[in-house]
């Protein structure tokens, strides 16, 4: 399948006092299997909306959205999701937040809880609870729950974008390895350039009122990517400008 998750003129209007909000209109979109594609725009051009329709958390789109070939008809285990707060389960520990939804006996569970905070770089901190850890800490876990089920699919809707400017880089490199050793197909949703250029391999422009897709980057750097080079810069110069940013 050279297509995994196929966006096909997908439409969305919100429907309200006069004539309602278009968030999406016409939008296409396709990603190959494994790819690592960022959504970036400005605040309102419909990034959640359509992140939220691959997710199948909002299925009042027009145009058809396929998954692994499948149309999506509403959220499904293939499709892990991370949002901007962790939303962990205060009572439960991370290793108890991750294995929540796992269908496993006890003993799996413990293994695959196991190498998951290995994964996210949290090994030993299976019993501590969500107020014992740290922002960025609690990202790792909601990263590791996301993953806890093998999806094919992972979908971000602004996952660092409470965080500090230094964890947020950390854990920009972490996800960027989790998705190389993981082979799991991304989509992550940002406002923040340079973190859509660290990230993809594929940025996709996003304008509003209606939502659009203005843009699509291909950013042909090696991972890691160095932030401070030349070549990094002109891309963030070019994406700058299209924002009509200086
Ligand atoms: N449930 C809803 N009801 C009504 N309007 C909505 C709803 N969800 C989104 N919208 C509208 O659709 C447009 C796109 O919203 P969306 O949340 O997708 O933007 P976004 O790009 O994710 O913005 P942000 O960067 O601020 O998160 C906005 O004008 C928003 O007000
Ligand atoms: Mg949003």
């Amino acid at each position: 399948m050279s297509q995994f998750v196929s966006v096909r003129n997908v439409s969305r209007t919100f429907e309200g006092r006069g004539q309602g909000v278009t968030a999406l209109s016409d939008v296409s979109l396709d990603i190959r299997p494994g790819e690592f594609v960022v959504l970036v725009g400005p605040s309102g051009c419909g990034k959640s909306t359509l992140l939220r329709s691959i997710a199948g958390l909002d299925l009042g789109f027009s145009g058809e959205i396929l998954a692994g070939g499948q149309p999506v008809v509403g959220p499904n285990r293939s499709r892990g999701l991370v949002f901007q707060e962790a939303r962990l389960l205060p009572w439960l520990t991370a290793g108890g937040n991750i294995a929540f939804g796992l269908r496993a006996g006890p003993e799996e569970k413990r293994a695959r809880v196991g190498e998951l905070l290995d994964l996210v770089g949290l090994a030993g901190f299976e019993d501590a609870y969500p107020h014992q850890l740290s922002g960025g800490m609690a990202q790792r876990v909601a990263i590791a729950r996301a993953l806890a089920p093998r999806p094919t699919i992972l979908l971000m809707d602004e996952p660092f974008g409470a965080l500090d400017a230094f964890t947020r880089i950390k854990l920009q490199d972490a996800l960027r390895d989790i998705w190389r050793s993981q082979n799991v197909t991304t989509v992550f949703v940002t406002h923040d350039i340079d973190e859509s250029l660290a990230l993809g391999q594929r940025v996709v422009v996003m304008s509003a009122r209606p939502g659009r897709i203005s843009q699509v980057i291909e950013v042909d750097l090696p991972y890691p990517r160095d932030r401070v080079s030349e070549a990094f810069s002109r891309y963030r110069n070019s994406l700058m400008n299209s924002f009509g940013l200086h």
